[in-house]
C-alpha cells in the first residue's frame, strides 16, 4: 500500500476519536523467537523476576518447537525456539537474532478485529483460528506490521486455562521472586529510512490509533547522530507504540546500528512499568542486569530541571535512574544495555508519577550514553 492511499494523520485522529473501530483491552503477550528457549526462560526468571506459567513442546505433542510462557503481574512473555533445523522460526532467528516476533493484543472479538484491519489494508499472517481444549476456546488471527513483526488478535473470553489451549501448566521448583514489574507501558519499533510515516499511517488508518506526540531530529540529536519518532496510541490509551526512524547525522545513529544488526525493522525496546523503580532497579542490578549510565553531572542540575520530586536524588544517582517532568507530572526511567547478543533489543523500566510523556528531557543524555556504548562496539 502506498502512503498516498492513506488519509492524513489529522483526518484519522478526528475520525478515530468518534468510533474506536478496533477496541483493545491491553497487551495479551509478547512472543520472542530465541535460539534457546530453555535458557532464555531461566534468564527471564532469574534476572527479571518472571514467574513460570505454561509450556508447550514435545511433552504436549509438538514435534518441531517449544515455548515457555512466563508472567509478572499483567505482563506475559512467550519464548519460542525451534527443535529441528530449517524451520521458519530458525530462519527468523538466523536473520534477526533473538527478538520480538509477535505483539499480541487482547480483544473481545478476534474475527471482527481481523476483518476490520484487513479491509483497511492490513496484510494477513493467518486467518482466524479456533483452538480448544478442556478449559475452553481461544480464537486468534494475525496481521503483519513493520519488518517480520506481527500483531496477533487474541479473543479469550471463553477460556479458563493457564494460557492458551494445548499449553500445560509449567511449575518448576525454581521460582525467584518478582522484581515488581507491572505492565507493558509501551513497545517501540525501529523502522528504516523514511519509513516512519508509512508505519504511523498504518497505525492510524488500519488500526485506528491516534498520534500522541512527534519528535523531530532537532529534539533527538546529539553532536553525532539523530533520529525521529512519533508515538501512536490506541483509543483507550492502553497500547502505545512509538516508531523511530534514523535521521542524518555525522555518524551512524543507534537506529541504523539496530537496523543493521536486526536485519531490518523490528522492536527496539519494551518499556515495563513499576511502582517502585528504586527497588526494581536495585533488584535487577543484584541479579546481573546492566544499565546505561549517564554522567554524574546529570544529577547536579536535576533539581533545577524537574523541581521537587518525592525520591531522594542521592538515591537515584548511584543507580543511574533518570527523571523528566511534563505538564501532568513527572516520570522516572532507566534503560538496560541490550538483553540479547546483538545490539538490538533492550528494556526500559519506567515509573510514572502523573507524567504521560516519554522522557524527552532525558533524550540527549541518554543518546550520548548509547553512543558511548556504540563507540565501544566500534559501530558509531
Ligand atoms: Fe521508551
Amino acid at each position: 500500500m502506498q502512503t498516498s492511499d492513506y488519509q492524513t494523520i489529522e483526518q484519522s485522529n478526528q475520525l478515530n476519536q468518534v468510533v474506536d473501530f478496533l477496541p483493545i483491552n491491553g497487551t495479551d503477550y509478547l512472543e520472542l523467537y530465541v535460539g534457546n528457549a530453555r535458557q532464555s526462560a531461566h534468564f527471564f526468571q532469574a534476572a527479571l523476576g518472571f514467574q513460570p506459567l505454561a509450556y508447550a513442546g514435545l511433552s504436549t505433542g509438538l514435534q518441531d518447537r517449544e515455548s515457555y510462557v512466563l508472567e509478572q503481574d499483567k505482563i506475559r512473555i512467550v519464548l519460542t525456539t525451534p527443535l529441528v533445523g530449517n524451520s521458519e522460526i530458525g530462519k527468523h532467528i538466523d536473520q534477526h537474532g533473538d527478538g520480538v516476533k509477535a505483539i499480541a493484543l487482547w480483544v473481545d472479538d478476534a474475527q471482527q478485529a481481523f476483518e476490520t484491519t484487513t479491509q483497511r489494508g492490513a496484510e494477513i499472517v493467518y486467518e482466524p483460528i479456533t483452538e480448544t481444549d478442556e478449559m475452553g476456546t481461544v480464537k486468534r488471527a494475525a496481521i503483519k506490521t513493520y519488518g517480520d513483526t506481527i500483531h496477533v488478535f487474541v479473543e479469550r473470553k471463553d477460556y479458563r486455562g493457564v494460557f492458551l489451549p494445548n499449553f500445560k501448566a509449567w511449575n518448576p521448583i525454581f521460582k525467584p521472586e518478582s522484581i515488581g514489574l507491572k505492565y507493558i507501558d509501551h513497545c517501540v519499533g525501529n523502522v528504516g529510512w523514511n519509513e516512519m510515516n508509512r508505519w504511523t499511517d498504518f497505525y492510524a488508518n488500519v488500526m485506528g490509533f491516534s498520534q500522541l506526540v512527534s519528535f523531530d531530529d532537532k529534539d533527538i540529536s546529539t553532536e553525532y547522530t539523530a533520529l525521529m519518532s512519533k508515538v501512536m496510541s490506541n483509543g483507550n490509551g492502553k497500547i502505545k507504540f512509538p516508531i523511530n526512524e534514523p535521521a542524518e547525522g555525522k555518524k551512524k545513529s543507534q537506529v541504523e546500528e539496530y537496523l543493521h544488526f536486526y536485519g531490518g525493522s523490528g522492536v527496539q525496546h519494551i518499556a515495563v512499568a513499576t511502582d517502585n523503580i528504586v527497588k526494581t532497579v536495585v533488584e535487577m542490578q543484584n541479579r546481573g542486569i546492566e544499565f546505561l549510565q549517564v554522567p554524574d553531572s546529570y544529577y547536579d542540575t536535576l533539581q533545577q530541571r524537574v523541581g521537587k520530586i518525592e525520591e531522594e536524588i542521592n538515591e537515584l544517582r548511584p543507580l543511574g535512574i533518570l527523571v523528566d517532568r511534563d505538564e501532568d507530572g513527572y516520570l522516572l526511567q532507566i534503560f538496560t544495555k541490550p538483553i540479547v547478543s546483538r545490539p538490538t533489543l533492550f528494556l526500559e523500566i519506567i515509573q510514572r508519577k502523573g507524567a504521560k510523556s516519554f522522557g524527552k528531557g532525558n533524550f540527549k543524555a541518554l543518546f550520548e550514553a548509547i553512543e558511548r556504548e556504540q563507540a565501544l562496539r566500534g559501530t558509531l
